[in-house]
């Protein structure tokens, strides 16, 4: 047994990255039965359920979507905001009532709520049904840890800086856009946020893995990758090998690949040279995701994000005048704790000078451990909400406004799919990442086509083949 311990997972020695290679179990004792697995949060938590599910296939399991069906139950968790949990608690209802008519299932809890104290105190206390709880350092050990269970509760979380895995095997859900890790883990430690400690030190995949793992996907076929970190501008620092995030983009768009994405960018270290590159190869796709987090300059700092409004605009304008056609999308939190309404207005200021394409926007969510969380507060949960809604509104209208601008223009699109919306369309994503549904042949799926744009709605664009 190995318990979370966030004061361990708060530390970060000078020592060079460990890099290991992960070995999956192959073992087919389980042929014939199946697995459900269910993922919340983020595009690093979908990209681990991919390798989730390579582990499981190699113990010879078949996935499932309806979870009555599965001998192995895997919940791959995410701990950025309280909803969240709360969405897992409420998932393990119907787990338990499953479990109790059938105590052969596997029930095993992984991902970021893994990481936290509270969290696993409280899985002791009241969920003893849960059979394995593994976290966000040893999802290669999840094979094993089935393998040895035998009904009873084990619990293998480890408070580490955390290793750099190599040969990790990925069942991937697309066979057109792939994830692709450079970095894990994050050093920033704003003062909200729980990732530097469910998640740990930021450290580097070897620029030479990247572009090996990058040219096998072209290989295959791939049509894009994203580069995946929770900082990737700060890719190559732990190294030491000379090299940083324009050299790998760079390496990265010479590939030839058709399209590269990399989330998520900090405004902090986001350099000149990011942005030469970013504009020099055709490649590299004009979408920024920058996260804004909040207008005022005092509630930025409270945050802990190194930088200050004006910064922020300043390094807005440089990508607007050097990157052609760039969109730009961000994360703003609202009702930071003791937000005025005028560090609200200087959020609102932002907005309306960026006029962003896109916005998660969020309100405020103690994380127990974190510095913000002992903040004491004077704004209402009534007074958060309100906010969120103003904010929305306007984030609503500059989405809408940007997709109007495109229609009647010819747009490169990705072609992903058959449309949600309309079985006679397909969908896919422009190069600045706006989703459009498309009229086209089902044969275009996998292609790059253009578009013509004919309609904007506030989150999706119509068109048809050109
Ligand atoms: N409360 C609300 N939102 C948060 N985020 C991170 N931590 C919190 C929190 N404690 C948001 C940030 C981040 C995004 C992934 O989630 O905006 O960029
Ligand atoms: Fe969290 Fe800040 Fe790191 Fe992003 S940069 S993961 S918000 S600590």
């Amino acid at each position: 047994m190995n318990l979370p311990d966030l004061k361990k997972a708060k530390i970060r020695s000078d020592k060079p990255s460990v890099y290991k290679i992960a070995n999956d179990v192959k073992d087919n004792c389980f042929k014939g039965q199946k697995f459900y697995l269910k993922t919340y949060g983020c595009q690093m938590n979908v990209h681990d359920s991919e390798q989730i599910k390579a582990i499981l296939e190699n113990l010879g399991l078949e996935e499932t979507e309806v979870m009555e069906e599965a001998l192995v139950i895997v919940l791959n968790t995410c701990a950025i905001r309280e909803n969240a949990h709360d969405k897992v608690f409420g998932y393990l209802g119907r787990i338990k009532h499953l479990k109790k008519e059938h105590p052969e299932i596997i029930v095993a809890l992984g991902g970021c709520m893994s990481q936290e104290e509270s969290v696993v105190e409280e899985i002791l206390k009241r969920h003893p049904y849960i059979n394995i709880v593994f976290g966000t350092h040893n999802i290669h050990e999840l094979g094993n840890l089935i393998l040895n269970n035998h009904n009873k509760q084990d619990i293998e979380v480890y408070s580490e800086e955390g290793c750099v895995y190599e040969g990790v095997n990925y069942h991937r859900d697309s066979k057109i856009t792939a994830w692709v890790n450079i970095m894990y883990g994050c050093d920033k430690f704003c003062t909200y946020c729980i990732v530097p400690y469910t998640r740990g030190k930021e450290r580097s995949r070897k620029m030479e893995e990247i572009i090996k793992e990058v040219t096998l996907l072209k290989e295959e076929g791939y049509q894009e990758v994203t580069l995946l970190g929770q900082n990737v501008n700060a890719y190559g620092n732990d190294l030491n090998l000379g090299y940083s995030f324009v050299t790998l983009l760079e390496e990265v768009a010479k590939t030839g690949i058709h399209r590269i994405r990399f989330v998520t960018s900090h405004p902090w270290n986001f350099t000149p040279e990011m942005i030469d590159i970013i504009s020099k190869y055709d490649n590299i796709m004009p979408y920024i995701h920058l996260p804004l987090q909040s207008g005022s300059d005092r509630i930025l700092k409270l945050m802990g994000r190194r930088y200050t409004k004006d910064e922020y605009l300043d390094l807005i304008n440089k990508l607007k005048n050097k990157i052609k056609d760039v969109t730009i999308t961000t994360d703003i939190i609202v009702g930071f704790p003791n937000e005025s309404e005028q560090d609200f207005l200087d959020t609102l200021d932002v907005v309306n000078k960026v006029k962003y394409d896109g916005a998660y926007t969020f309100i405020y969510s103690p994380r127990e451990g974190t510095p913000a969380s002992k903040m004491k507060d004077n704004v209402t949960l009534e007074e958060k909400e309100k906010r969120l809604q103003r904010l929305n509104e306007k984030i609503n209208q500059y989405s809408k406004e940007s997709n109007e601008k495109l229609v009647g223009k010819v747009e490169e699109v990705l072609i992903l799919g058959i449309s949600e919306k309309d079985c006679n369309k397909v969908y896919g994503y422009t190069r600045g990442m706006k989703l459009v549904n498309v009229l086209a042949p089902k044969d275009v799926i996998g292609k790059i086509i253009n578009v013509l744009i004919t309609d904007a709605k506030s989150f999706s664009l119509d068109g048809i083949q050109k």
